[in-house]
């Protein structure tokens, strides 16, 4: 039985998942496979996910592959109703209200995860903290997951350098199909979306200062100055620091750059990014985003703080009036930018990332118990073989390695 806010949404739901599947070539190919093979008999699925339309028709894949899915958000600004109305027609338990409270969205996720699943799918990792401090004995029959972001990450490389991570968990975020791709492609394009959708601002023109140039700031970097802004970058390492440099962006501090940015995007996966001391040498009507996988960069408290006033302005905006008489804009309370105030990553930047994710579960169903408690990489034949589906469905021909180039380069 779900916990969902209206199951009549449902209709809408549904076509909002028949349509991205047009767009999601790769997991058709693998769900035509398995719905013959049913690989996943017998095993149940608990995911935590930004549960929208395409993860959605990843969910109903897995259960048209043999599953028992379970679905939860993880983070309850992304979660769409209609959507998970429509995935509880589709036979699947959802436990997610968009706009409900922390506790409520933890209870959901312990209720997702009370099915004792024997995989898990975690995006940001709050599935795999409850499992080791709250509710462990949900975790009976697990076997293992896999994790989809850099921050979920971070968390599991924590818990295993501390000894106490206690199950395996693949790293899909590492496999070249997710991150080359999601991270660069689908966050850079989504994050512009989601900053034009929510403001309705001209980007020509400003400057907009990106705050990390990982994957997921190259790819905001990348967009922004297609669309004819001055982008300036701060970083914390020096590697990054020179390329975005010799990519030819401008480089700074934070605290210079605070001075001149229209508009601000953090993608760093850290806190305090931007702070107080930031806040108050902004310009009159500056624009504040993240798109890390947690609303701590921008530093909400300390806006708080030195303002005034604070109202809702526009839908997903929040304006501050500093006690410095300026204006400064906070979209969607510091959180995800992209997946709350768009419609998130495009339909085929994200038929890649779970197809990977499909069949590191799979590998987890069907190899876990052999494998220690840890974090493992992205098998590389899960990694090739959704890029080789990715590149027919594209219609790309590549070239293949003769026998005699393999041995020239040391390869047999
Ligand atoms: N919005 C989305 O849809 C989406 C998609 C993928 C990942 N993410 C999240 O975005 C964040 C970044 O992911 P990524 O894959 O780009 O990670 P990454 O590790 O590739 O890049 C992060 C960069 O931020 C820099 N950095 C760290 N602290 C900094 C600071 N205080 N100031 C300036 N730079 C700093 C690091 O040096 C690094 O270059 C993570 O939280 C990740 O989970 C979001």
């Amino acid at each position: 039985m779900s916990i969902i806010r209206d199951a009549s949404l449902s209709a809408e739901g549904i076509k909002k998942i028949d349509w991205v599947r047009g767009y999601m070539p790769i997991l058709d190919e693998i769900e035509k496979e398995f719905s013959v093979t049913k690989p996943f008999s017998g095993v149940r699925i608990a995911m935590s996910i930004h549960l929208e339309a395409k993860t959605a028709r990843f969910a109903h894949m897995l259960k048209m592959a043999g599953a028992e899915v379970f679905a939860s958000g993880c983070n309850s600004l992304s979660t769409k109703d209609d959507v998970c109305a429509g995935l509880d027609s589709l036979g699947i338990e959802v436990n997610a209200v968009h706009g409900c409270s922390d506790r409520e969205y933890y209870d959901h996720l312990k209720t997702t995860l009370s099915h004792k699943p024997d995989v898990i799918v975690d995006d940001g990792g709050d599935f795999i903290k409850l499992l080791h401090e709250e509710c462990p004995e949900y975790g009976a029959n697990l076997i293992g997951g896999c994790e989809e972001t850099t921050t979920g990450i971070n968390r599991l490389k924590a818990m295993e350098r501390a000894g106490i991570l206690r199950y395996p968990m693949i790293d899909v975020n590492d496999a070249n199909s997710k991150h080359l791709f999601d991270n660069r492609y689908g966050t850079g394009q989504s994050v512009m979306d989601g900053i034009m959708n929510a403001t309705n601002v001209l980007i020509a023109g400003k400057n907009l200062v990106v705050a990390g140039y990982g994957w997921c700031g190259r790819g905001i970097a990348m967009r922004a100055k297609g669309m004819g802004a001055r982008v300036i970058v701060t970083e914390v390492d020096e590697f990054k620091a020179l390329e975005a440099s010799m990519d030819g962006f401008t480089v700074m501090k934070m605290s210079e750059a605070a001075e001149l940015g229209d508009i601000f995007v953090t993608a760093t996966g850290c806190k305090d990014v931007i702070v107080k001391e930031h806040f108050l040498k902004m310009k009159n009507g500056a624009i504040l985003a993240n798109a890390g996988h947690f609303n701590v960069e921008v530093d909400v408290k300390g806006l708080e703080e030195i303002s005034a006033e604070k109202k809702n302005v526009r839908p997903y905006i929040d304006g501050y009036l500093l006690l410095n008489g300026r204006r400064i804009n906070l979209l969607s309370e510091g959180k995800l930018v992209n997946i709350t105030a768009s419609n998130g990553h495009p339909a085929d930047i994200m038929d890649m990332s779970f197809s990977i994710q499909a069949l590191s579960c799979l590998y987890m169903a069907k190899n876990g118990k052999k494998l220690s408690p840890g974090l493992y990489a992205t098998p590389e034949e899960i990694d090739r073989k959704v890029a080789q589906i990715k590149l027919r469905s594209m219609g790309v021909g590549m070239d293949e390695l003769s026998e005699s180039q393999k041995k020239y380069l040391n390869l047999i």
